[in-house]
């Protein structure tokens, strides 16, 4: 029989203890809420309070049980209130005397049978639990933020937690309406482990003026489908508690510099700005703790007037190629009202691309997104050619040719000959240097990276980018284009992966490199970031959809320009390779496709 939990003691009601409380209280359980001080239990009371309000607000909480949910959460200052509870969770800022000293002062007050639990995201719970006289009953209960939303909580037991203390805890998770994975005691434990090294690096990106706030976290939201960008997410977390995670885990997790903070983090704690919490963080908020992003001085000018600024005119454009890219970059710009010149190989490979776009926009008009003019509009404004001469007269081309620098930069050097002065010259690479096809060129400043996502029809993101030649005057153009195109066109740097892969791939091999170490499950890994991050994907459901072959060359060529030791390629994932597992692709990855 599991055992009952009636009340329990919420220590700390910060970011996460006023959610915690919460959880506890919408599923009926009577919650003891402490903090230090009058002040700060008014400031845990007012958290609570937005959160529900916010609730009832969006009809996700009829008002009669907000008051319910108020009246069985007992707010006092001092750890003495919770002699009675059955379970404490401990929720206050991340520092291991701090913790150490709470859970000692909890081991005198609180009954011998109480269960004594902490939500720390980094620290070592073995490390918390010897500062009581009781550590098999400690154990820790991670939540994810906002608690109330979030359905993954990782349960971390060390190797002195006792088994039922282990069972009672997944029983009322379940209860709560959680989805628990039960692990060891290890930095970071599963998502925080994959995620922070993400977080710090797109701070970094920030940091080196790389891109923008606003395009790095675009790019992550449409490139990837999270839920929010790498940068609203810190200050989500609050910065001081971001700080902290990052400097335990590097120095519990191997002292791995990926986890050594970005010192823009420390300074921005230095300076008050905690994000949500205070008010402003990366980004600006209405009032301290409101979710409400406001313009500030970093916020871009929006208009359409504004992006058309320097940009120039584009009516007509070449694509160049006859892959899946060029595919769906020639179905992309013929509907949305360009004329369009397709060079392809022949005449056959130019028939392929053809019934290809045909089908594709045939779907449109199944699924009536689409007009049946409208399409035939859209096909009569490509012409098919299979000789470059016939892009002596557009205004931008795009190229889509194989991934290889040799042939590309020939493409290039054609191009400069034969297209006419001023034509903007872009390239859709996806792992090449930019600035490698731009100077088999005359015309540097003319040349541009523009990166759309697969499927080019379907995925809102182009990164735009620009070299150290580029011109304003051809990023505007390209900008300008994407919006055109009813794509979100970031602007970042020339380095290998750009935005969204240089911050997807690592954190996809991190997992590899986690599950190679047998520290968790391919399920449970893919669990954790998903229903403790909101991301579409597990790491290994994405990189059996993209392909494991295609990850590892991924991940080498990041290795190799930043030379960054955690990036390093997981044996695991070459040895997967070697072996023909590629992923869905081949039948088989990180899971066996063939009987699904
Ligand atoms: N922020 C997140 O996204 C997140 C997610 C999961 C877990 N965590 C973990 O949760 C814990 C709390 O983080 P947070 O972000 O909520 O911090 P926070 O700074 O928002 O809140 C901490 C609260 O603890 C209170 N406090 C400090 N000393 C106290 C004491 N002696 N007695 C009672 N209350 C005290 C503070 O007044 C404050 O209200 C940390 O261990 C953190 O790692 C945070």
């Amino acid at each position: 029989m599991a055992r009952e939990f009636t009340s329990v003691g919420v220590v700390g009601l910060g970011t996460m203890g006023a959610g915690i409380v919460e959880v506890f209280a919408r599923n009926n359980v009577d919650v003891v809420a402490v903090e230090i001080s009058e002040a700060a239990l008014e400031r845990g009371r007012a958290n609570l309070k937005g959160s529900t309000d916010r609730a009832v607000a969006k009809g996700k909480l009829a008002e009669a049980d907000r008051d319910a949910l108020h009246s069985r959460v007992h707010f006092q200052v001092g750890l003495g209130a919770l002699h009675s509870v059955d379970l404490v969770i401990e929720a206050v800022p991340e520092h291991l005397d701090l913790k150490q000293r709470i859970f000692a002062e909890l081991d005198r007050v609180c009954k011998p049978e109480a269960i004594l639990a902490t939500n720390t995201s980094s620290l070592s719970v073995t490390e918390i639990s010897v500062a009581t006289t009781r550590p098999n009953q400690v154990i820790g209960i991670h939540f994810f933020n906002p608690a109330p939303v979030m359905k993954l909580v990782e349960v971390v037991r060390t190797v002195v937690t006792s088994a039922d203390v282990v069972a009672d805890v997944e029983a009322l998770c379940e209860r709560l309406g959680k989805v628990d994975v039960t692990i060891n005691d290890r930095a970071g434990f599963i998502a925080n482990a994959l995620l922070f090294g993400y977080l710090n690096h797109a701070v970094s990106m920030f940091e080196a003026r790389y891109a923008t706030r606003e395009d790095i976290d675009a790019a992550m939201k449409l490139g990837c489908g999270l839920p929010m960008g790498p940068l609203a997410l810190m200050d989500l977390i609050g910065l001081d508690t971001a700080y902290e995670i990052l400097d335990t885990m590097y120095r519990r997790g191997g002292r791995d510099r990926r986890h050594a903070p970005v010192p823009l983090i420390k300074q921005m704690v230095t300076a008050g700005l905690l994000g949500r919490k205070s008010g402003r963080g990366f980004y600006t908020y209405e009032r301290p703790g409101s979710p409400v992003v406001v313009p500030d001085e970093q916020t871009p000018v929006a208009s359409e007037s504004a992006l058309a600024d320097g940009a120039r005119g584009i009516a007509k454009v070449g694509v160049v190629g006859s892959g899946t890219m060029a595919t769906g970059i020639i179905e992309v710009f013929a509907k949305a009202g360009y004329e369009v010149v397709s060079v392809t190989r022949g005449a056959e490979k130019s028939a392929k691309v053809f019934e290809s776009v045909k089908t594709s926009l045939n779907k449109g008009v199944v699924r009536g997104k689409l007009s049946e003019a409208d399409r035939d509009a859209a096909l009569g404004r490509i012409n098919w050619s299979a000789t470059l001469e016939h892009l002596a007269d557009v205004d931008l081309v795009v190229e889509a040719v194989v991934e290889e620098l040799s042939v590309k930069k020939a493409l290039f050097a054609s191009l400069d000959e034969i297209c006419k002065p001023g034509v903007v010259l872009a390239t859709t690479t996806s792992s090449l240097p930019v600035i490698d096809v731009a100077m088999a060129t005359q015309r540097p400043a003319d040349v541009v990276g523009l990166h759309f996502f697969n499927p080019a029809p379907i995925m809102p993101l182009v990164e735009v980018v620009q070299t150290i030649r580029t011109s304003a005057e051809t990023t505007a153009t390209a900008r300008a284009v994407c919006a055109a195109l009813g794509k979100t066109g970031v602007v970042c740097g020339d380095r290998s992966g750009f935005i969204v892969n240089a911050l997807l791939f690592p954190y996809l091999n991190d997992a590899v490199k986690m599950l190679e170490a047998s520290y968790s499950t391919a399920d449970d890994i893919d669990y954790a970031m998903k229903l403790g991050c909101g991301y579409p994907m597990g790491p290994f459901e994405l990189l059996d959809v993209v392909g494991l072959d295609v990850s590892l060359a991924i991940q080498r060529e990041l290795y190799l320009e930043l030379r960054e030791p955690g990036f390093a390629p997981a044996p695991l994932l070459e040895h997967l390779v070697t072996a023909g597992y590629l992923g869905r692709k081949s039948g088989r990855g990180f899971r066996d496709h063939t009987n699904r």
